[in-house]
């Protein structure tokens, strides 16, 4: 976890219901605009190898592209299989219009 904050995008850049991914620092992570806001998370899924930016966000709900495991975009949590382990979230932050991330829970 660092405390570097990574000035991604502008809001404006990510409708609402739409996803996007960014390198950070080596990582590669999601960042969802969900209808109860914004946030980061990993973006490989955890079962296998897929990313998820590639499959949908219903809701708050993050789905994978591959085999269809789903995932709550607020705190990383399984809410479908296949996976079992949650995806790991992390910090965001709104600043003057555009989405900052930084790597860590926090
Ligand atoms: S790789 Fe995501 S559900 Fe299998």
């Amino acid at each position: 976890m660092t405390d570097t904050w990574h000035r991604l995008a502008a809001e404006s850049d990510i409708a609402e219901g739409r996803m996007q991914a960014f390198d950070i620092e080596g990582r590669d992570v999601v960042v969802c605009h969900s209808k109860e806001g914004w946030f980061a998370l990993d973006n490989i899924c955890s079962h296998a190898y897929a990313r998820m930016s590639e499959g949908r966000l219903r809701g708050c709900r993050l789905i994978c592209p591959l085999h269809g495991a789903s995932f709550d975009v607020r705190d990383g949590s399984v809410l479908g299989a296949p996976a079992t382990t949650p995806l790991a979230v992390h910090r965001l932050r709104l600043v003057d219009g555009h989405v900052e991330v930084a790597l860590g829970a926090g």
